[in-house]
């Protein structure tokens, strides 16, 4: 099976469900169709270029929501972060950026920041969090921007604390850098940080903010903050190819998600603490971090990868109950991780029937692997 045809038997399988602990019920085209159109002003007309209609509400919206002068609608934050990145080095003539070796540039991109940017990574810190103000303050070279993604997704959603971050921000600066914030998952993070998602945008010079993860949206991205960064970023966006013709369905589903979906999050992540706990009680589990720091979290279980999706799989498809997906290999055989995701379904199980589902799943596998 390919792998599109893999996902979206996945995606079928859990639109069907009754009950979803991790993970967002899939919407359908007709259902994302009837959110554009609720969205939209029946009078408006298109954006053009990335000039006006729904697009402009939109980054006035971010910018207000930020507290920033501006925000510029991407098509990705892949390009945003790139653009945020060479500003950096622009203005600082520094070419190197402060980047942890788990952070999405240096992971999932390509090394795109290099080839396309000619910029080099200089890594921050090798533990698997955001660096420390000493870790900044001692980096072997200058660099014209360090980047804090925050939270830390491939550590486990990983946050520091709000001291640390203004101290390891304060650390930056001294050293003559310029700040980003990969607030790819900034939304969520305001409950651990304590502080609203604009104080973040103030201790920064850049803010990348992701409308299509925990807002549930299309795709897309912006890049906040002052009037000259953002003048920069149309120039850039367009040399990039990413000054896309008409934007609307994009910049609709982001205004519908900042509307609907972002004064759910703090339920989510609160939330996410009840059921990281039921889940690390089942035989074998071990969950990451304790208590999580956003709605999304780690689980280990020790079983391989696929027998683990097939059981998620099966679940769903005969019992239409969706336990956790896209379980992952790790460096120990036999192990498995998984990021579980809080979001609304998750709200309808208490401890108790967390565990249920837990129990009912791990009999699945305990039947995949017993012989005959
Ligand atoms: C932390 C982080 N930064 C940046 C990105 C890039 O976002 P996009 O897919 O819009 O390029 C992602 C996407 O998963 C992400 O998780």
């Amino acid at each position: 099976m390919s792998g599109y045809a893999a996902r979206i038997r996945g995606v079928a399988a859990m639109r069907e469900c009754d009950r979803i602990l991790s993970g967002r019920r899939p919407t359908s085209l007709a259902e994302q169709l009837a959110v554009l159109a609720a969205t939209a002003d029946p009078d408006g007309l298109p954006d053009f270029y990335g000039e006006g209609g729904p697009v402009a509400t939109l980054e006035r919206r971010v910018a207000e929501l930020l507290g920033t002068a501006d925000a510029v609608l991407f098509p990705t934050g892949t390009m945003a972060q790139q653009v945020a990145m060479r500003y950096g080095a622009e203005l600082t003539g520094r070419t190197a950026v402060g980047l942890h070796p788990l952070s999405h540039p240096l992971v999932h991109e390509r090394d795109a920041y290099a080839v396309l940017g000619g910029l080099r990574a200089v890594p921050t810190t090798t533990a698997a969090r955001n660096p420390t103000a000493q870790e900044v303050a001692a980096l072997d070279e200058p660099v014209g921007t360090l980047l804090l993604e925050l939270p830390l997704r491939d550590a486990g959603f990983v946050l520091p604390d709000w001291d640390e971050l203004v101290a390891t921000v304060a650390a930056a600066r001294a050293a003559g850098a310029r700040v980003h914030v990969d607030g790819a998952r900034l939304w969520e993070s305001v409950p651990h940080l304590g502080h609203p998602a604009a104080a973040v945008a103030a201790l920064a010079d850049s803010v990348y903010v992701s409308f299509y993860k925990s807002l549930g949206g299309i795709s897309g991205a912006a890049l906040a903050g002052d009037e000259a960064l953002a003048r920069y970023a149309r120039a850039w966006r367009h040399r990039y190819g990413g000054t896309v013709f008409q934007q609307w369905p994009v910049a609709l589903a982001a205004l519908d998600g900042l509307t609907d979906e972002l004064p759910r999050l703090a339920g989510y992540v609160a939330h996410a603490r009840t059921v990281a706990e039921a889940l690390a009680a089942l035989p074998g589990a071990r969950v990451f971090p304790t208590p999580p720091h956003t709605h999304q979290f780690r689980i280990w279980l020790p079983h391989p990868a696929d027998v683990l999706n097939a059981a998620t799989l099966a679940l769903a498809e005969q019992e239409r109950a969706w336990f956790v997906g896209n379980w992952q290999e790790t460096e120990v055989p036999g192990l498995s991780m998984a990021e579980v995701t809080v979001a609304g379904p998750a709200l309808e199980f208490d401890p108790g029937q967390v565990v249920e589902l837990g129990e009912r799943f791990l009999r699945r596998v305990a039947s995949a692997a017993r012989p005959g």
